[in-house]
């Protein structure tokens, strides 16, 4: 809407686990490489964990790139909330299993000859779970037993498990310890502090074809990172009714008042006002926050 107003190309803030988008922060470069690692290494279980929205689903995009690209055999599950039955089901579907996809039994000797034909060839195969947070117990089972499958050579199957923190402390608990034992690689995704948010907000803008953006001052830019605590997805929420508030005003400039309306609109809750922003740091405006710009221009 506000693309050409502001000489987009394409949507800088859409939400969309977009790889062509990514941003190259030193965390999310290190779990990537951490999942391109595992792949190689044949290891077997890798968990990549993160608070909502600091970019898991985005960095399983990017290793589905590097898995097509590689021409490496894939399933990969993004609705967690299935029993054994449906997780066999759509395994099958996924690699493609000649095989009564109903019947366990027979996705599994399926599976167990794709596996073992693809080894042989030198290549290997790779399970990708998103939301695993959500797994049930029993599916999470049925999943570390499939990492045991394995030649002289290493596992047969590499296995991504992303999800939630909830997935950490579910690991932590007794009944998932034989699957902790195995897991080779564990990275975490954490949200962005001041200077990769402000980082992470240029490089959208860059991509999306505008260079050296100064729509978001950087002050604003710290604010935009306090409120939304540094999480991806929400920054990209707050930036793009920033810019569509500033288009409706017609002004190439977003403002703290701008901000402030957003927020409450978004019902986001952050801790109130920072001390630089509370009673007192404006003494000789006598203003409320909302009502100081930003930027003098
Ligand atoms: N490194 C990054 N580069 C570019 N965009 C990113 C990055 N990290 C996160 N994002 C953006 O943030 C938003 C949320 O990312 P994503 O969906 O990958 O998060 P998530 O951790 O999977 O969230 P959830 O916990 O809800 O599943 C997306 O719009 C995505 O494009
Ligand atoms: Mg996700």
């Amino acid at each position: 809407m506000y693309n050409a107003f502001f000489g987009f190309t394409e949507n800088p803030f859409n939400m969309s686990p977009d790889p062509s988008f990514l941003f190259r922060s030193p965390q999310h470069e290190e779990a990537l490489a951490n999942l391109i690692y595992g792949v190689q290494s044949r290891k077997g279980f890798i968990v990549l964990t993160g608070e909502v929205g600091t970019g898991k689903t985005t960095m399983l995009e990017c290793l589905r790139d590097f898995l097509y690209s590689q021409q490496i055999a894939f399933a990969s599950l993004f609705n967690s909330r299935l029993n054994v039955e449906q997780f066999f089901e759509l395994l099958a579907y996924d690699l493609d299993l000649r095989c009564n996809r109903l019947s366990k039994t027979e996705v599994l000797l399926s599976l167990n000859n794709l596996l073992l034909e693809r080894a042989a060839a030198g290549r290997t195969t790779v399970l990708i779970v998103d939301e695993a947070h959500n797994l049930e117990w029993d599916v999470l089972e049925e999943i570390r037993l499939l990492g045991n499958l394995e030649n002289r050579r290493g596992k047969l199957l590499q296995i991504f498990l992303a999800g939630q923190q909830e997935l950490d402390r579910k690991l932590e608990a007794p009944e998932y310890r034989q699957l902790k034992q195995r897991v080779a690689l564990r990275c975490t995704l954490r949200s962005f502090d001041p200077a990769e948010a402000a980082a992470y907000v240029d490089s959208r803008m860059a991509r999306a074809g505008l260079k050296n953006q100064t729509i978001i001052s950087p002050e604003l830019m710290d604010e935009i990172q306090f409120r939304s605590q540094g999480i991806p997805r929400l920054i990209n929420a707050i930036c793009d009714n920033l810019l569509l508030t500033a288009f409706a005003m017609e002004t190439r400039t977003a403002t703290l008042a701008m901000l402030d309306e957003v927020t409450a609109d978004m019902r986001l809750e952050y801790l109130g006002h920072r001390a630089f922003h509370a009673e007192g740091a404006y003494p000789e405006h006598g203003l409320r926050p909302s009502q100081i710009p930003f930027r003098a221009d």
